[in-house]
């Protein structure tokens, strides 16, 4: 049986709004855990290059977004979408996008994408260091399904998108549930 991978440690530094805060920007910093994030519970990480960019405001985000009950019924209690931005900028973009379901994870530093593996240079764009897209299912800080897009590089010219679709992580999770579940036929057989 192969060992499933952990998630890497680290602590995000988030903005909440609390009214208990002075002045016309009532926000504070919070800072939150992988295990905050991904610890006893079955959730979907998708990371991706930047907040605002094209594919991943027109497609990818809303998408997770709009299928999140699907999700749930697949056992997933949490969809998350990470990228190498700092908490202001996240928020903005989760206002912008009018989220209902899916958080936002600022991984400002690069910390986490850094450890994951996931780190690539998008000097061509003048973007720095930034996440490679990928997703993965993740059961209690442990990385139970893996997506990731190919030809992972630095300064890629091209922006592959398909495996860390919300559809086909979508169309895995039912394909694994039907590969495990108990063949009517041979249940009856046995009876
Ligand atoms: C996009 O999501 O379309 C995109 C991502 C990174 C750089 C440029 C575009």
């Amino acid at each position: 049986m192969t060992m499933k991978k952990r998630v890497p440690f680290v602590t995000f530094r988030t903005r909440v709004r609390d009214e208990t805060v002075d002045g016309p920007n009532p926000y504070r910093w919070e800072n939150k855990t992988t295990e905050d994030y991904f610890g006893g519970r079955r959730t979907i990480l998708f990371s991706l290059p930047g907040a605002f960019t094209p594919t991943c405001s027109t497609y990818q985000l809303p998408d997770f977004d709009k299928l999140y009950e699907e999700f749930e019924k697949h056992g997933i209690e949490s969809v998350y979408c990470l990228s190498v931005n700092d908490a202001f900028v996240m928020n903005a973009w989760g206002k912008a996008s009018g989220l209902k379901k899916v958080k936002l994870i600022p991984d400002g530093s690069g910390e986490f994408t850094r450890k994951m593996g996931m780190l690539v240079a998008k000097d061509n764009l003048g973007f720095g260091l930034r996440s490679w897209r990928y997703a993965a299912v993740i059961n209690d800080c442990l990385i139970e399904q893996w997506f990731v897009e190919e030809g992972l590089s630095d300064n890629c010219e091209t922006d592959p998108y398909g495996a860390s679709s919300p559809q086909n992580i979508l169309k895995t999770l039912k394909s694994l549930e039907t590969e495990s579940a108990p063949d009517q036929s041979e249940r009856l057989t046995a009876l």
